[in-house]
């Protein structure tokens, strides 16, 4: 089922009250988490979770969730452990879910199978769930522990978990840089800094994730794809016969300039280019008729095209100087063509650089995107991060130098005193091939007091 050896761990003699930390809890959670991780390329927008079945101290179930709209991992545990269930312990990376969504409520299975004990990891972030689970399976005479491995839990379902606590996802900045911190030569030129290991490495944080998100300078500059590359084979949970998922391309463009040629608008797979919201950039008059799109704001992919009649008054005539009646009419020709050419257009309201990125990855929240990989240059990353809307930064950095007139990491205006530095924390440093790769994320961090002796 899963590929992994079985656990044995020899019964001891029985504890009618565990304490939490004892270690052969801490093994089956820890299988359990890894079967979790299992569903790290397919699960979106669900949870990845994983379930051990424990009697006796050997292993008699287990099982993780698959895909969305398929069985949870604790009915597969179940089903593996069949009447072997009843007495058992079952350990579970996440709360059971004590609700009917696309399948029945775990807690029920668990209570029906006369499961004796179970573990979680962490409770279910889900407000639809939110502790209620564990509430069901202690009124129904289970007894439940929770929190043992929670952090390494929390790390499998970062957006998932960011998305159900704060309305947004997950948020990864991956840029690739010479030693010296050049992402792109001065000309704009930056295809390939990084060797093909690096670029390869790149395809599993894309592959991971349910958003790519690129800024039009990107897009302009590089014509980039922005797709997964790699074969069901590659990635741990796929079937042979099984697709790769293409995670949603956005592209942060505010008047359009995307070219309808662009390549990943020929790619499998969906494209959202955000727009600046015509009205409240100030762009169109008091009609509501000369909207960019039809509907209210913020619904998945408007069309433009549904709300132009072929007779309405071209603004043109009004504006002849290239006013705003005549740039709302541009860009309403621009966001046709690029709906002709498979994209969906998304106006979103202004912010203090450009698009308001938050209101960008609240309404990808809404449509269940867990992880966004942002792929842009200074300007979006910079702005992404000044906006606190990163959680991780994943940098590639190549064994070379670029020269000071190549452009930087991040464009961070503002930063002038040492106190105003933005600290990291490092959580893993590694060499892929020729090159290193730096994850940090936001956390504690002591810089030294500005000033003082080196
Ligand atoms: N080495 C690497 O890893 C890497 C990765 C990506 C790109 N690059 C390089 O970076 C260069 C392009 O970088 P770039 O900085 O010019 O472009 P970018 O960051 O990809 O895109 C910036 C553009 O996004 C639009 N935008 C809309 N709302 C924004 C907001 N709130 N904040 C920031 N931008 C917003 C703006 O254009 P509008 O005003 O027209 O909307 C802005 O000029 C290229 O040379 C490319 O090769 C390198």
């Amino acid at each position: 089922m899963t590929g992994l050896s079985p656990i044995i761990v020899p019964a001891g003699t029985p504890d009618p009250d565990p304490p939490r930390d004892r270690i052969a809890d801490r093994v089956h959670m820890a299988r359990a988490i890894r079967l979790a991780a299992q569903g790290l390329y397919t699960t979106e927008p669900n949870p990845r979770v994983g379930c051990v079945i424990v009697k006796d101290g050997v292993v008699v179930g287990e099982g993780w969730h698959r895909r969305a709209g398929g069985p949870h991992a604790e009915p597969i545990a179940l089903a593996a452990a069949g009447d072997a269930a009843r007495g058992a312990t079952a350990y579970v990376s996440l709360e059971p879910c004590c609700h009917h969504g696309r399948t029945p409520p775990c807690t029920d299975a668990l209570l029906a199978a006369g499961v004796a004990r179970v573990v979680v990891a962490m409770t279910d972030p889900n407000p639809l769930v939110a502790g209620s689970g564990l509430d069901r399976l202690r009124a129904g005479g289970v007894a439940v522990d929770q929190g043992l491995l929670e952090a390494e839990a929390r790390r499998l379902n970062p957006g998932f978990i960011k998305r159900m606590e704060r309305g947004l996802p997950y948020v990864r900045v991956k840029l690739a840089a010479s030693l010296d911190g050049r992402t792109a030569m001065a000309s704009g030129e930056s295809q390939w800094i990084t060797a093909a290991a690096a670029r390869r490495d790149v395809q599993y944080l894309r592959a991971r994730s349910s958003a790519i998100l690129t800024g039009v300078g990107t897009l302009l500059a590089d014509d980039p794809s922005l797709n997964v590359r790699l074969s069901p084979t590659d990635l741990p949970g796929l079937g042979l016969d099984e697709a790769v998922r293409q995670p949603l391309r956005v592209v942060v463009d505010s008047r359009l300039r995307t070219p309808p040629t662009s390549r990943l608008l020929g790619l499998p797979g969906q494209t959202l280019i955000a727009c600046l919201d015509p009205e409240a950039d100030g762009l169109s008059s008091d009609n509501p008729e000369t909207h960019l799109t039809a509907g209210p704001h913020l619904t998945p992919f408007p069309t433009a095209s549904r709300d132009r009649e072929p007779d309405q008054p071209i603004s043109r005539e009004l504006d002849r100087n290239g006013g705003p009646h005549a740039r709302l009419e541009a860009m309403r020709e621009r966001a046709l063509r690029l709906e002709a050419a498979g994209a969906g257009i998304l106006p979103v309201p202004p912010g203090p650089r450009g698009l308001d990125l938050e209101t960008l990855l609240r309404y990808l929240a809404r449509m269940e995107i867990n992880e966004v990989l942002i792929e842009a240059g200074a300007t979006l990353a910079g702005s992404a991060l000044q906006a606190g809307l990163v959680d991780e930064l994943v940098l590639y950095l190549a064994p070379h130098l670029m020269g000071d007139g190549g452009l930087g990491l991040f464009h961070l205006p503002g930063l002038e005193r040492m106190g105003d530095r933005l600290a990291l924390h490092v959580q893993d440093l590694r060499k892929i091939g020729p090159d290193l790769r730096i994850t940090a994320v936001w956390g504690p961090c002591v810089l030294p007091p500005s000033g003082s002796p080196g």
